[in-house]
Parts: C-alpha cells; structure tokens; sequence
C-alpha cells in the first residue's frame, strides 16, 4: 500500500468514526465479539495479545483488555483517539500495520477483525509473514475477511473513498500457508451491516513455530 493509499484510508476512517459504530445494530449484534470470546477462551490470563486495526476498541480490544496484556494498532488518528479513551488499560500506537515497529516473537495471540480488506491483495503475503513473525510459536491469530474477487481500489463508502480489496477465501487460506501459518479453522458468517448482509469467513490461524 502505497503511501497515498494509507492516507485516505486513515482520512476515511477519521471521517467516518460515528457512521462506521452506527453501522452495528444495538438489536443484532456483528459475530465479532461472540468470535473474539471463543478465540480467547483458553489463553492464560495475562497473555500478551495484538489488535491490528483496532478501530475505536469496542468490543474486540476491550474485550480482550479484561484478562490480557494488550495492544492496538490503527492507521486512523481518529479511531486511536476513541480506542484509548474507550478502553484506557490497553495501549495504543497510530501507524501503518504494514511498516510499524512491533516486537518481534513476543504475542500469544493476534486479531485483525475486518482489516485486510483495506489491504491490496498483493501486500497480503508479507503481512503474513510479518504476523507470524511477531507470534510466538504456538501463538495463533484471528482474521476476518469478506470474500470476493473484488480489484484494489477505492470505492465510495459510507460517504469517503475507502480503499477495498477483496479476495477468494481459499485463495487467502493458501497465503496464510505459504506464510507457514497453520490454520486451525475457517467458518463463514454473515452479519448485517446498514441492514445489509454481508458474509465474511473467519480464519484461525496458528504458528507452529
Ligand atoms: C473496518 S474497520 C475495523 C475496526 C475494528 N477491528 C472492528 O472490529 O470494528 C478497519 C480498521 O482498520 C484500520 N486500518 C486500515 N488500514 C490500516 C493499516 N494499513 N494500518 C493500520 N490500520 C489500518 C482502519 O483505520 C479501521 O479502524
């Protein structure tokens, strides 16, 4: 993702901070946080887990912050400003999960909910490589992503250009493997977005060391 790219995918969501929470209903929660408890079920307390983009922090990191060590990353200047307030105990770095600086080996457990479609296709094999890298082995990380054969470029959502990419789900399994990650489970789920259904596939995913 070129520079620019980041830019108006970090602009976007600092615009569409309040349309984007205004897209789950109170009535019909998304599978994220159901998604999120099940992953996390069995971590030792204390564990050390990453979010990446962590968006504004409910429910995913603020969840995870009950019992476990966390940090968020999020390209949005905006959605920082609300993770940190939402859920104080965590901490937080604003910047590009692609290049930011993370310790290497040093995470039980990672979750990307809903990121890689603002990523090209072709960034994804790196990204994997650089996840399983900053897992410890055994770690293991949670991925969600809509299926689609959909080309990189910006789309007009909620009311901003937004970069969006997506990508066959078995095309994406094969790159988690190439990446020598492991993966342990792949489920669809749809979840209604506006109104709209949406389907994504949920992919746990684990380093073998
Ligand atoms: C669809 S939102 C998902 C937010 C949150 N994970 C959730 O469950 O609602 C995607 C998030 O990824 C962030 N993001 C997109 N590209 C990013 C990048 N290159 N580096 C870091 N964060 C990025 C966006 O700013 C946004 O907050």
């Amino acid at each position: 993702m070129a520079e620019r790219d980041g830019e108006i995918i970090a602009r976007g969501y600092d615009q569409v901070a309040d349309e984007y929470e205004a897209l789950e209903s109170a009535g019909k929660p998304w599978p994220r946080l159901e998604r999120v408890r099940a992953f996390a079920a069995d971590l030792p307390q204390g564990s050390r887990v990453l979010d990446i983009g962590c968006g504004n922090g409910v429910p995913a990191t603020q969840e995870l912050a009950l019992k476990h060590e966390v940090m968020g990353v999020d390209i949005s200047e905006e959605q920082i400003a609300r993770a940190r307030s939402n859920v104080p105990t965590a901490t937080f770095i604003c910047g590009d999960a692609r290049d930011v600086d993370l310790p290497v080996g040093a995470f039980d457990a990672i979750v990307a909910l809903y990121l890689i479609d603002n990523f090209a296709r072709e960034v994804y094999p790196a990204f994997f490589r650089h996840i399983k890298k900053l897992l410890k082995p055994n770690g293991r990380v949670l991925l969600s992503a809509e299926p689609g054969d959909d080309p990189w470029q910006t789309y007009t959502w909620l009311g901003v250009p937004m970069f969006i990419n997506t990508i066959p789900t078995d095309e994406l399994v094969q790159l988690l493997q190439d990446a020598g990650l492991s993966v342990a489970s792949n489920e669809f789920e749809s979840q209604l977005e506006g109104g709209r259904p949406i389907e994504y596939a949920w992919i746990v995913a684990e380093n073998p060391g």
